[in-house]
Protein backbone atom coordinates (compact mmCIF):
# COMPACT_ATOMS: atom_id res chain seq x y z
CA UNK A 1 0.00 0.00 0.00
CA UNK A 2 1.30 3.32 -0.96
CA UNK A 3 2.63 5.66 2.36
CA UNK A 4 0.43 8.70 2.29
CA UNK A 5 2.92 11.24 3.50
CA UNK A 6 0.48 12.93 5.87
CA UNK A 7 0.07 11.68 9.46
CA UNK A 8 -1.50 12.43 12.76
CA UNK A 9 -0.72 12.10 15.99
CA UNK A 10 -5.01 12.97 18.28
CA UNK A 11 -5.64 16.32 16.09
CA UNK A 12 -1.78 16.72 14.55
CA UNK A 13 -1.34 16.41 11.29
CA UNK A 14 2.72 15.72 9.97
CA UNK A 15 3.65 15.69 6.42
CA UNK A 16 6.64 13.56 5.52
CA UNK A 17 9.16 15.66 2.94
CA UNK A 18 11.01 13.62 0.16
CA UNK A 19 13.52 16.15 0.13
CA UNK A 20 15.03 18.37 2.47
CA UNK A 21 14.86 21.34 -0.66
CA UNK A 22 11.28 19.91 -2.23
CA UNK A 23 9.55 23.27 -2.11
CA UNK A 24 7.31 22.24 -4.87
CA UNK A 25 5.86 18.99 -2.62
CA UNK A 26 5.51 21.65 0.23
CA UNK A 27 3.49 24.03 -1.42
CA UNK A 28 1.38 21.29 -2.93
CA UNK A 29 1.01 19.99 0.47
CA UNK A 30 0.62 23.31 1.82
CA UNK A 31 -2.26 24.41 -0.55
CA UNK A 32 -4.48 21.44 0.60
CA UNK A 33 -3.85 21.55 4.77
CA UNK A 34 -5.06 25.17 4.05
CA UNK A 35 -8.39 24.18 2.22
CA UNK A 36 -8.56 21.74 4.67
CA UNK A 37 -8.35 24.52 7.81
CA UNK A 38 -5.67 23.08 9.42
CA UNK A 39 -4.18 25.21 11.71
CA UNK A 40 -0.32 25.25 12.25
CA UNK A 41 -0.13 24.56 15.20
CA UNK A 42 -1.53 21.39 14.08
CA UNK A 43 0.98 20.37 11.76
CA UNK A 44 4.45 19.18 11.51
CA UNK A 45 6.90 19.15 8.70
CA UNK A 46 9.82 15.99 8.91
CA UNK A 47 11.92 16.29 6.58
CA UNK A 48 14.39 12.69 5.74
CA UNK A 49 16.54 12.16 8.52
CA UNK A 50 15.15 14.22 11.15
CA UNK A 51 14.70 12.52 14.65
CA UNK A 52 11.93 12.46 16.95
CA UNK A 53 14.11 15.00 19.31
CA UNK A 54 12.43 18.25 17.54
CA UNK A 55 9.09 16.67 18.64
CA UNK A 56 10.15 16.27 22.15
CA UNK A 57 11.55 12.74 21.70
CA UNK A 58 10.86 9.44 19.73
CA UNK A 59 7.28 8.82 21.20
CA UNK A 60 6.17 12.00 19.79
CA UNK A 61 7.30 11.59 16.36
CA UNK A 62 4.66 12.00 13.54
CA UNK A 63 3.61 8.64 11.95
CA UNK A 64 1.51 8.24 8.65
CA UNK A 65 -2.05 8.95 8.68
CA UNK A 66 -4.62 10.27 5.96
CA UNK A 67 -5.43 13.66 5.62
CA UNK A 68 -9.02 14.58 4.69
CA UNK A 69 -9.46 15.79 1.11
CA UNK A 70 -10.01 19.46 0.59
CA UNK A 71 -14.01 20.23 0.45
CA UNK A 72 -14.79 20.88 -3.13
CA UNK A 73 -15.59 24.32 -2.24
CA UNK A 74 -12.47 25.62 -0.58
CA UNK A 75 -11.94 28.91 -1.77
CA UNK A 76 -8.52 29.00 -3.61
CA UNK A 77 -5.43 29.59 -1.45
CA UNK A 78 -3.67 33.05 -1.31
CA UNK A 79 -0.08 33.52 -2.08
CA UNK A 80 1.64 36.48 -3.72
CA UNK A 81 5.00 36.44 -5.75
CA UNK A 82 6.86 37.80 -2.79
CA UNK A 83 5.88 35.67 -0.70
CA UNK A 84 6.47 32.91 -3.26
CA UNK A 85 10.23 34.50 -4.31
CA UNK A 86 11.13 34.44 -0.75
CA UNK A 87 9.38 31.29 0.21
CA UNK A 88 11.35 29.23 -2.42
CA UNK A 89 14.39 30.57 -1.62
CA UNK A 90 14.09 30.16 2.62
CA UNK A 91 12.84 26.47 2.06
CA UNK A 92 16.31 25.49 0.92
CA UNK A 93 17.59 26.88 4.55
CA UNK A 94 18.93 24.55 6.93
CA UNK A 95 16.84 25.61 9.55
CA UNK A 96 14.72 22.52 10.53
CA UNK A 97 11.86 24.77 11.30
CA UNK A 98 11.56 26.60 8.67
CA UNK A 99 8.83 24.83 6.44
CA UNK A 100 6.66 24.99 9.68
CA UNK A 101 7.32 28.78 9.54
CA UNK A 102 6.49 28.90 5.82
CA UNK A 103 3.38 27.39 6.23
CA UNK A 104 2.27 29.47 9.15
CA UNK A 105 2.96 32.75 7.13
CA UNK A 106 0.74 31.07 4.00
CA UNK A 107 -1.50 30.57 6.78
CA UNK A 108 -1.99 34.25 8.08
CA UNK A 109 -1.34 35.33 4.60
CA UNK A 110 -4.76 34.11 4.11
CA UNK A 111 -6.01 36.38 6.43
CA UNK A 112 -4.00 39.11 6.08
CA UNK A 113 -3.05 39.54 2.20
CA UNK A 114 -0.51 42.24 2.69
CA UNK A 115 1.64 40.48 5.33
CA UNK A 116 4.65 40.26 3.32
CA UNK A 117 4.93 44.06 3.72
CA UNK A 118 4.93 44.55 7.34
CA UNK A 119 8.54 44.21 7.82
CA UNK A 120 8.30 44.74 11.75
CA UNK A 121 6.62 41.17 12.01
CA UNK A 122 8.83 38.63 13.36
CA UNK A 123 7.79 35.43 11.11
CA UNK A 124 8.45 37.80 8.13
CA UNK A 125 11.55 38.87 9.60
CA UNK A 126 12.49 35.22 9.85
CA UNK A 127 11.25 34.48 6.58
CA UNK A 128 13.52 37.04 5.14
CA UNK A 129 16.56 36.46 7.09
CA UNK A 130 15.95 32.78 5.42
CA UNK A 131 16.10 34.09 2.10
CA UNK A 132 19.15 36.21 2.49
CA UNK A 133 21.14 33.71 4.08
CA UNK A 134 20.25 31.03 1.53
CA UNK A 135 20.71 33.71 -1.31
CA UNK A 136 24.00 34.23 0.22
CA UNK A 137 25.19 30.69 -0.01
CA UNK A 138 24.22 30.21 -3.54
CA UNK A 139 26.60 33.53 -4.14
CA UNK A 140 29.43 31.97 -2.29
CA UNK A 141 28.85 28.21 -4.29
CA UNK A 142 28.65 30.06 -7.63
CA UNK A 143 31.97 32.22 -6.39
CA UNK A 144 33.91 29.47 -4.60
CA UNK A 145 33.36 26.44 -6.51
CA UNK A 146 36.44 24.73 -8.36
CA UNK A 147 37.06 22.28 -10.67
CA UNK A 148 39.83 19.92 -10.92
CA UNK A 149 40.18 17.78 -14.16
CA UNK A 150 40.37 13.81 -13.80
CA UNK A 151 39.72 12.18 -17.08
CA UNK A 152 36.42 9.96 -17.14
CA UNK A 153 36.15 6.07 -18.64
CA UNK A 154 36.74 7.20 -22.05
CA UNK A 155 39.34 8.99 -21.48
CA UNK A 156 37.31 12.58 -21.89
CA UNK A 157 38.21 15.46 -19.48
CA UNK A 158 35.72 15.58 -15.83
CA UNK A 159 35.64 18.30 -13.85
CA UNK A 160 35.26 17.64 -10.37
CA UNK A 161 34.56 20.38 -7.39
CA UNK A 162 34.18 19.87 -3.94
CA UNK A 163 31.91 22.42 -2.37
CA UNK A 164 30.66 22.50 1.28
CA UNK A 165 27.28 24.41 1.26
CA UNK A 166 25.69 25.65 4.51
CA UNK A 167 22.18 25.16 3.26
CA UNK A 168 20.64 22.73 0.60
CA UNK A 169 21.26 25.14 -2.22
CA UNK A 170 22.87 22.17 -4.58
CA UNK A 171 19.91 20.89 -6.91
CA UNK A 172 18.76 24.12 -7.35
CA UNK A 173 22.45 25.92 -8.06
CA UNK A 174 23.13 23.11 -10.52
CA UNK A 175 21.21 24.86 -13.07
CA UNK A 176 24.07 27.53 -12.88
CA UNK A 177 27.02 26.03 -13.37
CA UNK A 178 25.12 24.24 -16.15
CA UNK A 179 24.29 27.43 -18.22
CA UNK A 180 28.36 28.42 -17.10
CA UNK A 181 29.92 25.59 -18.09
CA UNK A 182 27.19 23.94 -20.88
CA UNK A 183 30.16 22.33 -22.73
CA UNK A 184 32.39 20.42 -19.94
CA UNK A 185 31.68 17.14 -18.33
CA UNK A 186 31.42 17.97 -14.39
CA UNK A 187 30.52 16.98 -11.05
CA UNK A 188 30.22 18.75 -8.09
CA UNK A 189 30.14 16.57 -4.62
CA UNK A 190 29.06 18.38 -1.64
CA UNK A 191 27.97 16.59 1.91
CA UNK A 192 24.30 17.02 0.94
CA UNK A 193 24.57 15.27 -2.49
CA UNK A 194 26.11 15.64 -5.68
CA UNK A 195 25.16 17.01 -9.10
CA UNK A 196 27.04 15.01 -12.39
CA UNK A 197 26.33 17.35 -15.95
CA UNK A 198 27.41 15.21 -18.76
CA UNK A 199 27.04 17.77 -21.38
CA UNK A 200 23.30 16.58 -22.02
CA UNK A 201 21.64 15.69 -18.66
CA UNK A 202 21.89 16.46 -15.32
CA UNK A 203 22.37 13.80 -12.36
CA UNK A 204 21.78 13.62 -9.26
CA UNK A 205 24.08 11.38 -6.72
CA UNK A 206 24.61 10.99 -2.72
CA UNK A 207 25.84 12.67 -0.05
CA UNK A 208 30.24 12.83 -0.86
CA UNK A 209 32.92 12.78 0.89
CA UNK A 210 35.72 15.57 0.90
CA UNK A 211 38.18 12.41 0.23
CA UNK A 212 35.82 11.37 -3.13
CA UNK A 213 36.91 14.53 -4.84
CA UNK A 214 40.29 14.90 -6.30
CA UNK A 215 42.93 16.86 -5.22
CA UNK A 216 45.35 18.85 -7.26
CA UNK A 217 46.19 19.10 -10.88
CA UNK A 218 46.87 21.52 -14.17
CA UNK A 219 43.36 23.57 -13.47
CA UNK A 220 44.22 24.78 -9.53
CA UNK A 221 47.42 26.47 -11.64
CA UNK A 222 45.28 28.02 -13.93
CA UNK A 223 42.79 29.17 -11.11
CA UNK A 224 45.85 30.49 -9.06
CA UNK A 225 46.70 32.62 -11.96
CA UNK A 226 43.54 33.82 -12.97
CA UNK A 227 42.78 34.87 -9.08
CA UNK A 228 46.53 36.80 -9.39
CA UNK A 229 45.46 38.68 -11.89
CA UNK A 230 42.19 39.50 -11.04
CA UNK A 231 43.27 40.49 -7.98
CA UNK A 232 42.94 44.13 -7.37
CA UNK A 233 45.59 45.70 -4.57
CA UNK A 234 43.79 48.72 -4.92
CA UNK A 235 40.55 48.28 -3.79
CA UNK A 236 42.03 46.19 -0.89
CA UNK A 237 40.02 46.13 2.66
CA UNK A 238 41.14 43.15 3.99
CA UNK A 239 38.56 42.62 6.74
CA UNK A 240 35.49 42.89 3.68
CA UNK A 241 37.40 40.37 1.85
CA UNK A 242 37.22 38.03 4.65
CA UNK A 243 33.13 38.19 4.81
CA UNK A 244 32.73 38.16 0.81
CA UNK A 245 35.60 34.61 1.11
CA UNK A 246 35.48 33.49 4.79
CA UNK A 247 38.54 31.53 5.64
CA UNK A 248 36.33 28.27 5.73
CA UNK A 249 36.48 28.38 2.10
CA UNK A 250 40.03 28.82 1.85
CA UNK A 251 40.96 25.35 2.43
CA UNK A 252 39.24 24.59 -1.42
CA UNK A 253 41.12 27.44 -2.88
CA UNK A 254 43.80 26.79 -4.81
CA UNK A 255 44.71 30.75 -5.05
CA UNK A 256 43.98 30.99 -1.22
CA UNK A 257 47.67 30.35 -0.83
CA UNK A 258 48.46 33.24 -2.75
CA UNK A 259 46.52 35.67 -0.73
CA UNK A 260 49.07 36.44 1.96
CA UNK A 261 51.76 37.62 -0.63
CA UNK A 262 49.23 39.28 -2.25
CA UNK A 263 48.24 41.69 0.41
CA UNK A 264 52.08 41.91 1.98
CA UNK A 265 52.84 42.89 -1.65
CA UNK A 266 50.09 44.88 -2.33
CA UNK A 267 51.10 48.50 -3.21
CA UNK A 268 54.10 47.43 -5.27
CA UNK A 269 51.64 45.42 -7.81
CA UNK A 270 49.10 48.07 -8.04
CA UNK A 271 50.14 49.69 -10.79
CA UNK A 272 51.01 46.83 -12.73
CA UNK A 273 47.24 44.78 -11.81
CA UNK A 274 45.45 47.87 -12.96
CA UNK A 275 47.21 47.50 -16.01
CA UNK A 276 46.69 43.96 -16.44
CA UNK A 277 42.44 43.90 -16.63
CA UNK A 278 42.23 40.39 -18.23
CA UNK A 279 39.06 38.20 -18.32
CA UNK A 280 38.39 36.96 -15.19
CA UNK A 281 35.92 34.85 -13.02
CA UNK A 282 34.62 37.09 -10.32
CA UNK A 283 32.35 36.66 -7.54
CA UNK A 284 29.08 38.37 -8.01
CA UNK A 285 28.92 41.83 -6.30
CA UNK A 286 27.27 41.93 -3.00
CA UNK A 287 26.83 45.87 -3.22
CA UNK A 288 26.37 48.68 -5.63
CA UNK A 289 29.59 50.29 -4.96
CA UNK A 290 31.47 46.83 -5.99
CA UNK A 291 29.20 46.35 -8.63
CA UNK A 292 29.84 49.85 -10.32
CA UNK A 293 33.76 49.44 -9.33
CA UNK A 294 33.73 46.21 -11.54
CA UNK A 295 31.61 47.11 -14.20
CA UNK A 296 33.51 50.61 -14.45
CA UNK A 297 37.04 48.22 -14.78
CA UNK A 298 35.20 45.42 -16.68
CA UNK A 299 37.29 45.03 -20.33
CA UNK A 300 35.58 41.52 -21.25
CA UNK A 301 34.31 42.78 -24.58
CA UNK A 302 35.88 44.92 -27.35
CA UNK A 303 32.87 47.43 -26.79
CA UNK A 304 34.48 48.55 -23.34
CA UNK A 305 38.05 49.21 -25.13
CA UNK A 306 36.31 51.54 -28.16
CA UNK A 307 36.65 54.59 -26.04
CA UNK A 308 32.86 54.90 -24.54
CA UNK A 309 32.25 55.38 -20.90
CA UNK A 310 30.07 52.86 -18.94
CA UNK A 311 26.78 53.22 -18.27
CA UNK A 312 25.29 52.03 -15.18
CA UNK A 313 21.45 51.16 -14.70
CA UNK A 314 19.33 53.82 -12.56
CA UNK A 315 16.87 53.95 -10.40
CA UNK A 316 15.58 52.91 -6.72
CA UNK A 317 17.09 50.38 -5.46
CA UNK A 318 14.61 48.15 -4.69
CA UNK A 319 12.22 48.65 -7.81
CA UNK A 320 9.45 46.29 -8.55
CA UNK A 321 10.28 47.25 -12.34
CA UNK A 322 13.42 46.44 -14.07
CA UNK A 323 13.42 48.12 -17.95
CA UNK A 324 16.36 46.70 -19.71
CA UNK A 325 17.35 48.65 -22.88
CA UNK A 326 20.31 47.20 -25.80
CA UNK A 327 23.24 49.34 -24.83
CA UNK A 328 23.92 53.29 -24.40
CA UNK A 329 23.31 55.56 -27.29
CA UNK A 330 25.58 58.33 -28.29
CA UNK A 331 24.03 60.87 -25.64
CA UNK A 332 24.00 58.25 -23.11
CA UNK A 333 27.12 57.62 -23.52
CA UNK A 334 28.41 61.46 -23.26
CA UNK A 335 25.84 62.09 -20.28
CA UNK A 336 26.99 58.62 -18.22
CA UNK A 337 23.48 57.93 -18.03
CA UNK A 338 20.74 55.62 -19.46
CA UNK A 339 17.63 56.71 -21.98
CA UNK A 340 18.23 60.04 -21.94
CA UNK A 341 18.85 60.73 -25.89
CA UNK A 342 15.69 59.88 -28.51
CA UNK A 343 14.81 56.44 -27.64
CA UNK A 344 14.66 57.49 -23.75
CA UNK A 345 11.73 60.34 -25.27
CA UNK A 346 10.07 57.85 -27.10
CA UNK A 347 9.63 55.89 -24.18
CA UNK A 348 9.48 58.30 -21.59
CA UNK A 349 6.12 59.26 -23.70
CA UNK A 350 4.68 56.08 -23.81
CA UNK A 351 5.54 54.89 -20.27
CA UNK A 352 3.61 58.17 -18.91
CA UNK A 353 0.87 57.36 -21.33
CA UNK A 354 0.51 54.11 -19.70
CA UNK A 355 0.78 55.12 -16.31
CA UNK A 356 4.25 54.37 -15.39
CA UNK A 357 6.05 56.00 -12.99
CA UNK A 358 9.73 55.81 -14.51
CA UNK A 359 11.37 57.18 -11.59
CA UNK A 360 10.01 54.31 -9.60
CA UNK A 361 11.38 51.88 -12.30
CA UNK A 362 14.87 50.57 -12.56
CA UNK A 363 16.31 51.48 -15.77
CA UNK A 364 19.22 49.65 -17.18
CA UNK A 365 20.59 47.89 -20.40
CA UNK A 366 21.90 44.29 -21.83
CA UNK A 367 24.98 45.98 -23.03
CA UNK A 368 27.39 48.57 -20.65
CA UNK A 369 28.93 50.79 -22.94
CA UNK A 370 28.24 52.17 -26.22
CA UNK A 371 28.81 50.21 -29.57
CA UNK A 372 29.12 52.53 -32.58
CA UNK A 373 31.84 53.03 -35.48
CA UNK A 374 32.56 56.39 -36.87
CA UNK A 375 30.82 58.28 -40.19
CA UNK A 376 32.62 61.29 -40.91
CA UNK A 377 32.36 63.17 -36.81
CA UNK A 378 29.41 61.19 -36.27
CA UNK A 379 29.46 57.87 -33.81
CA UNK A 380 27.17 55.75 -35.33
CA UNK A 381 25.01 52.95 -33.18
CA UNK A 382 25.70 49.22 -34.06
CA UNK A 383 23.87 46.62 -32.50
CA UNK A 384 26.15 44.27 -30.33
CA UNK A 385 26.75 40.86 -31.53
CA UNK A 386 24.99 38.01 -29.61
CA UNK A 387 28.43 37.02 -28.41
CA UNK A 388 28.48 40.40 -26.73
CA UNK A 389 25.11 40.45 -25.02
CA UNK A 390 25.78 37.10 -23.31
CA UNK A 391 29.42 38.61 -21.85
CA UNK A 392 27.69 41.58 -20.24
CA UNK A 393 24.86 39.09 -19.25
CA UNK A 394 26.99 38.46 -15.68
CA UNK A 395 26.18 42.33 -14.78
CA UNK A 396 22.90 41.95 -15.49
CA UNK A 397 22.07 39.35 -13.55
CA UNK A 398 24.31 40.77 -10.82
CA UNK A 399 22.01 44.10 -11.21
CA UNK A 400 18.81 41.72 -11.22
CA UNK A 401 20.21 40.21 -7.41
CA UNK A 402 20.48 43.27 -5.72
CA UNK A 403 17.27 44.86 -7.05
CA UNK A 404 15.01 41.79 -7.14
CA UNK A 405 12.65 43.13 -9.26
CA UNK A 406 8.86 41.65 -9.41
CA UNK A 407 8.82 42.34 -13.02
CA UNK A 408 11.64 43.04 -15.76
CA UNK A 409 10.18 44.46 -18.68
CA UNK A 410 12.53 43.66 -22.17
CA UNK A 411 12.76 46.22 -25.02
CA UNK A 412 13.85 44.79 -27.92
CA UNK A 413 15.85 41.24 -29.00
CA UNK A 414 19.23 42.24 -27.08
CA UNK A 415 17.81 42.47 -24.10
CA UNK A 416 15.11 39.89 -24.68
CA UNK A 417 18.10 37.30 -25.14
CA UNK A 418 20.55 39.04 -22.25
CA UNK A 419 17.35 37.99 -19.89
CA UNK A 420 16.72 34.26 -21.65
CA UNK A 421 19.85 33.40 -22.39
CA UNK A 422 18.89 32.78 -26.10
CA UNK A 423 17.53 34.66 -28.89
CA UNK A 424 13.94 35.03 -29.24
CA UNK A 425 11.21 36.66 -31.63
CA UNK A 426 9.94 39.45 -29.47
CA UNK A 427 6.55 39.96 -31.72
CA UNK A 428 6.23 35.96 -31.07
CA UNK A 429 6.56 36.14 -26.97
CA UNK A 430 5.58 39.87 -26.41
CA UNK A 431 2.70 40.39 -24.65
CA UNK A 432 2.53 37.63 -21.54
CA UNK A 433 4.50 37.19 -18.86
CA UNK A 434 7.41 34.36 -19.09
CA UNK A 435 8.63 33.18 -15.77
CA UNK A 436 12.04 34.09 -14.82
CA UNK A 437 14.47 31.43 -12.58
CA UNK A 438 14.05 34.18 -9.44
CA UNK A 439 10.34 34.63 -9.23
CA UNK A 440 10.38 37.97 -11.22
CA UNK A 441 8.40 37.93 -14.25
CA UNK A 442 9.64 38.94 -17.91
CA UNK A 443 7.69 40.88 -20.49
CA UNK A 444 8.86 41.67 -23.18
CA UNK A 445 8.29 44.12 -26.86
CA UNK A 446 9.83 46.63 -28.74
CA UNK A 447 12.54 48.81 -28.66
CA UNK A 448 11.84 52.67 -28.41
CA UNK A 449 14.08 53.16 -30.96
CA UNK A 450 12.48 50.85 -33.64
CA UNK A 451 9.59 53.23 -33.58
CA UNK A 452 11.94 56.09 -34.43
CA UNK A 453 13.30 54.10 -37.60
CA UNK A 454 9.91 53.93 -38.87
CA UNK A 455 7.13 56.29 -40.58
CA UNK A 456 3.71 57.17 -41.26
CA UNK A 457 1.09 53.98 -40.80
CA UNK A 458 4.05 51.83 -39.77
CA UNK A 459 4.90 54.08 -37.59
CA UNK A 460 1.72 54.68 -36.08
CA UNK A 461 0.92 50.79 -35.55
CA UNK A 462 4.05 50.21 -33.96
CA UNK A 463 3.59 52.86 -31.59
CA UNK A 464 0.02 51.18 -30.83
CA UNK A 465 1.44 47.82 -30.38
CA UNK A 466 4.09 49.06 -27.89
CA UNK A 467 1.37 51.15 -26.37
CA UNK A 468 -0.25 48.18 -25.57
CA UNK A 469 2.22 45.91 -24.09
CA UNK A 470 2.95 49.08 -21.76
CA UNK A 471 -0.55 48.92 -20.71
CA UNK A 472 -0.21 45.42 -20.12
CA UNK A 473 3.00 45.81 -18.22
CA UNK A 474 0.84 48.26 -16.19
CA UNK A 475 -1.73 46.21 -15.30
CA UNK A 476 -0.10 43.36 -14.33
CA UNK A 477 2.49 45.66 -11.96
CA UNK A 478 -0.66 47.08 -10.52
CA UNK A 479 -2.13 43.87 -9.60
CA UNK A 480 1.50 42.41 -7.85
CA UNK A 481 1.52 45.52 -5.99
CA UNK A 482 -2.34 44.19 -4.79
N1 LIG B 1 18.82 52.74 -26.10
C1 LIG B 1 18.97 51.83 -25.11
O1 LIG B 1 18.72 50.64 -25.30
N2 LIG B 1 19.42 52.22 -23.94
C2 LIG B 1 19.70 53.49 -23.65
O2 LIG B 1 20.12 53.76 -22.53
C3 LIG B 1 19.50 54.42 -24.68
C4 LIG B 1 19.08 54.03 -25.89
Amino acid sequence: MKTMPYAAIGAHYAVHLPAPDDFAFWRERARALIQCDIPPDRVSWVEPGMTGDLFGGEALMPTDRRLPAPPSDAPPVRANRRFLGVAAKAALHSDPTRFALLYRVLWRLQRKPRLMEDRADPDVRRLEELDKSVRRDAHKMHAFVRFREVADEDGAPHFVAWFEPDHHIVRAEAAFFMRRFANMRWSILTPRGSVHWDGETMREGPPARREDAPGGDPVEDLWRSYYASIFNPARLKVSAMLSEMPKKYWKNLPEAELIPALIAGAQAREAAMVAAGERAERAAPATWDDLTAQLAACRDCPIANCGTHMVMGEGPRQAPLMIVGEQPGDMEDRAGRVFVGPAGQVLDEHLARAGIDRQAAYLTNAVKHFKFIWRGKHRLHQTPTAKEVDTCRWWLEAERALVRPRLVLALGASAARSLLGRTVSVNRERGRAIPLDDGAELWITAHPSYLLRLEGAARAEQAARFAADLALVHERLSALAG
